[in-house]
């Protein structure tokens, strides 16, 4: 290890953990589990990145009993006892190689076709049934409804606790369902749900209150979310400082204990004035432990690669002058991990040429 990458192996402790190093695996959807449940092989795939230096993992999204919550069968259910064995399983591997695990639980709303999933006929929900602005393809959510799936994230965050996870992470980012309610594009609701840029927290606060409930005081919830939707890569929910601050107050209060801010290039700075990106904003704002995430060590961002963009290897330089200055606290890394296990070893050895590259065939093994 040199000097220069000091910084980004430095330890972290927390109430929740000592980690050996700042980071994390960013959560990435796989459809690798047949019929949603969670194999041996996908237990490996974990296992791996934490024998690769990684020791903290977010977990693909898995998503909660919400018959429309799902959009691939191949993607796991976080409900039912076959996919809680298979979890149990990653999460004793991944314990055994000494990391640290949190499922993203998630429900993807109005982003669902109509037809897929495990439940193909279940109608897709949204705030608004908008998929995006301007195109509305169902009812507004029922009050029925929103309350099942705050009992659905509950009952999630409960059985994470249950099998042994370490904490939970709730995916309020990228235009899926709980970031459709935060965004007005998707959330044209005149009730308590809708209006205000409070009251479109309001479902999110639900889910964590339901949340925190349900696993007491002591246990990990995470929440991520992004200024930037699937939908529009500009959207704003926090145009200013002030904005991002009564944002994040009030998923604060409502239980959410480490902050997940979803950037596709983690140096670009959030507001002008400030070099500060938006983990950053989160961490000066709130004070909690604060994740940031977008491009490290590639040199092109994720949407591109989605679309089918390689990415080449680039340095961590600028990673390391944040993690120096305590921008934030802790660093997700997704394509590069998902092309190159050992990652995480080879950059603290000052291996990079050893590195693999981003190539999309990566996705291939993915679906
Ligand atoms: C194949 C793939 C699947 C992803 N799936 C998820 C997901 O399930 N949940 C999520 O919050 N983000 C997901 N993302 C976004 C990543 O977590 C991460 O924010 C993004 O890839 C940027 O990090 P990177 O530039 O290091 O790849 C996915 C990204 C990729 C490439």
């Amino acid at each position: 290890m040199n000097n220069a990458h000091s910084a980004l192996f430095r330890p972290y402790e927390t109430k929740w953990h000592s980690f050996p190093n700042r980071i994390a695996m960013a959560p990435m959807t796989r459809s690798q589990s047949p019929d949603g449940v969670p194999t041996k092989e996908v237990a490996r795939y974990y296992r791996r990145r934490v024998e690769g230096g990684t020791p903290f993992i977010i977990t693909e999204g898995t998503n909660v009993n919400h018959p429309p919550s799902n959009f691939d069968a191949n993607i796991p259910r976080f409900y039912g006892e076959a996919a809680l064995a298979g979890w149990k399983h990653v999460v004793d591997e991944v314990h055994a190689a000494g990391g640290f695990i949190v499922p993203q639980i998630w429900h993807v709303g109005m982003m669902r076709k109509q037809g897929t999933g495990h439940f193909p006929d279940a109608p897709s929900v949204g705030p608004s049934g908008l998929i995006r602005p301007g195109k509305q393809i169902s009812e507004p959510m029922t009050q029925a409804e929103i309350d099942d799936v705050v009992q659905a994230f509950a009952d999630a965050a409960r059985d994470a606790k249950a099998v042994g996870f370490d904490g939970v992470e709730i995916h309020g980012a990228h235009g899926y369902l709980i970031d459709q309610f935060f965004w007005e594009g998707t959330n044209q609701r005149t009730d308590g749900y809708g209006g205000s840029m409070l009251n479109r927290t309001r479902f999110a606060q639900e889910i964590l209150r339901a949340v925190r409930k349900a696993v007491g005081p002591d246990f990990l919830v995470m929440f991520r979310f992004s200024q930037w939707k699937q939908q529009d890569y500009e959207a704003k929910l926090a145009p200013t400082p002030q904005d991002l601050e009564a944002f994040l107050g009030v998923l604060v209060d409502a239980g959410a204990d480490m902050l997940h801010a979803s950037t596709r290039r983690f140096w670009e700075p959030e507001f002008d004035g400030s070099t500060l990106n938006l983990a950053g904003w989160c961490k000066k704002l709130t004070g909690l432990p604060s994740m940031s995430v977008g491009s490290v060590g590639l040199d092109d961002e994720f949407m591109a690669s989605m679309r089918g963009a390689s990415a080449g290897v680039a340095d961590i330089t600028r990673l390391v002058e944040c993690l120096e200055r305590e921008e934030f606290d802790l660093i997700a890394v997704g394509r590069a991990l998902l092309v190159d296990p050992d990652w995480a070893n080879k950059i603290r050895d000052g291996r990079l040429s050893e590195v693999e590259p981003f190539v999309p065939e990566a996705l291939g093994y993915l679906s």
